[in-house]
């Protein structure tokens, strides 16, 4: 057991509550940015004077040192310790003696977490933005191959109107640039640097709080020493937009798994991305889609488990606040490999035009198309859709689509027909004729392909 406290105490603590109390099995992933937070506290404790420059050259070597040990292999981070923090520093007096004492001078282990916590997920938040980023790319690439890829569009799952691929793949990219919106917030208004609220209280060392901040890339300073150890709403604002990402992850993952199956057949998932059966060997599972779709609990969970943690909490910092970690970790990288998992499946499915276009053609797709053209010819929009609905049974009876049907069965149900009708509601001019901002027509389409380019370009 090595900590950083007993001063005060007469007994050992009891394995069992060490083992409960201590951090090191996950909050050794921040390592690196422990040592980055203790870098930037020493380089301005010497600014300020209270470290001399021989001993802040002392403390950087020696952490160097640590760290090139760990990432080489050579030093191994041990339950041994009860933190991070405590391996850092014990490590740190193991290799240059008493100077590596003075590194804690004026800070607290709760101004500490809360740095590393916030360089972590300010990090994870930039990870986060590449691989959305990268999803974008892949769907617009997708959109502008596919601006006359036809398709049943639909609503209640029901095949509603004609719409193009494009057009679909382009409702994905509003809402991950969304997506990355919320990330960039998120990142913008966290970005205030908590190092030198100490325990809650600030410290009577002379601390230049602002000049830490700007080695540690940070706006400024915090402004509540209070706040700073006890918030933790920039996780919670991060889990819901992980939560978020996962929800349409999952919608789309959804879609997928509809397309892919053999009913639909609009899609085919490379076999790649695709897995069999232990027993039917004629099966080629979507597992990537449905773990994707599967994992989106778990990031659901980890906003409502945090959002209960924190609910009850006095000020300041309290032990609960640990529980921060785990979860959060655990939600990053989940998002992290959906997204990535995702892009690799999407941009290597195949996508079966001739059974998306056949469909739209044999589900009435074009009903609201026919009853625009009886508007057109002078009947009331009511009555039209009663026409329409009379066609549609008439092609039920039959089996047949409207396109299939004769001018005389048209004229049969209404005189006002003409052979222009054909034109009229072929699955082409449904689409194309749509052109208000943010419909399928190609033309519509390829300018707001054209826009997503250039938004890639810029952010
Ligand atoms: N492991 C702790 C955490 O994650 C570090 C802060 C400990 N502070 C304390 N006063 N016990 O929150």
């Amino acid at each position: 057991m090595a900590q950083l406290w007993g001063g005060r105490f007469t007994k050992e603590t009891d394995q069992l509550v060490y083992n409960f109390n201590a951090s090191i099995s996950f909050d050794q992933k921040f390592f690196h940015q422990d040592v980055k937070g203790s870098k930037a506290h020493v380089t301005m404790l010497a600014k300020q004077g209270i470290l001399t420059e021989a001993e802040r050259d002392e403390i950087i070597g020696g952490l160097d040192s640590i760290v090139a040990d760990v990432d080489e292999g050579k030093l191994e981070i041990t339950s041994e310790y009860e933190d991070i923090h405590s391996f850092v520093e014990a490590n740190l007096i193991e290799r240059i003696g008493d100077t590596g004492k003075k590194l804690h001078t004026g800070r607290s282990r709760n101004d500490q977490v809360a740095l590393d916590m916030k360089l972590y997920v300010r990090d994870e938040v930039e990870e986060l933005d590449h691989l959305v980023k990268q999803l974008l790319t892949t769907l617009n690439g997708i959109m502008e191959e596919n601006l006359h890829t036809y398709m049943p569009g639909f609503t209640h799952l029901q095949k509603a109107q004609p719409i193009t691929l494009a057009h679909h793949m382009g409702a994905y990219f509003e809402m991950f640039k969304r997506d990355r919106s919320r990330l960039f917030d998120i990142r913008s208004r966290m970005n205030l640097c908590p190092l030198g609220s100490g325990a809650l209280a600030g410290t009577t060392y002379p601390l230049d709080r602002a000049y830490s901040a700007r080695l540690l890339e940070f706006d400024g300073p915090t402004l509540n020493s209070m706040d700073s150890v006890a918030d933790r709403d920039y996780v919670i604002e991060l889990l819901s937009a992980l939560s978020t990402i996962m929800m349409h992850l999952s919608r789309f993952s959804e879609e997928i798994i509809i397309w892919n199956s053999n009913e639909y057949g609009f899609v085919e998932i490379d076999d790649s991305y695709s897995t069999g059966s232990s027993i039917m060997p004629q099966k080629k599972n979507p597992d990537i889609a449905e773990l994707v779709r599967g994992k989106t609990g778990r990031v659901y969970g980890a906003l409502m488990s945090l959002l209960t943690t924190m609910k009850g909490l006095p000020l300041a910092y309290n032990k609960d606040m640990q529980e921060d970690k785990e979860l959060t970790f655990d939600a990053i990288d989940t998002v992290k490999g959906c997204l990535a998992l995702f892009d690799g499946m999407l941009s290597t499915m195949k996508f079966r035009k001739d059974v998306m276009e056949d469909s739209a053609k044999h589900g009435f797709t074009n009903a609201t198309d026919a009853a625009d053209y009886l508007v057109n010819h002078g009947v009331p929009f009511r009555d039209a859709h009663g026409i329409v609905g009379k066609l549609v049974l008439y092609c039920l009876e039959k089996k047949i689509a409207l396109d299939d049907m004769t001018l005389e069965e048209y004229k049969k149900i209404s005189p006002v027909f003409e052979e222009d009708i054909y034109q009229a509601i072929r699955i082409r001019t449904c689409v194309e004729k749509r052109m208000t901002l943010g419909a399928p027509g190609a033309e519509m389409m390829a300018q707001i392909v054209e826009e997503n380019k250039k938004y890639l370009e810029e952010k």
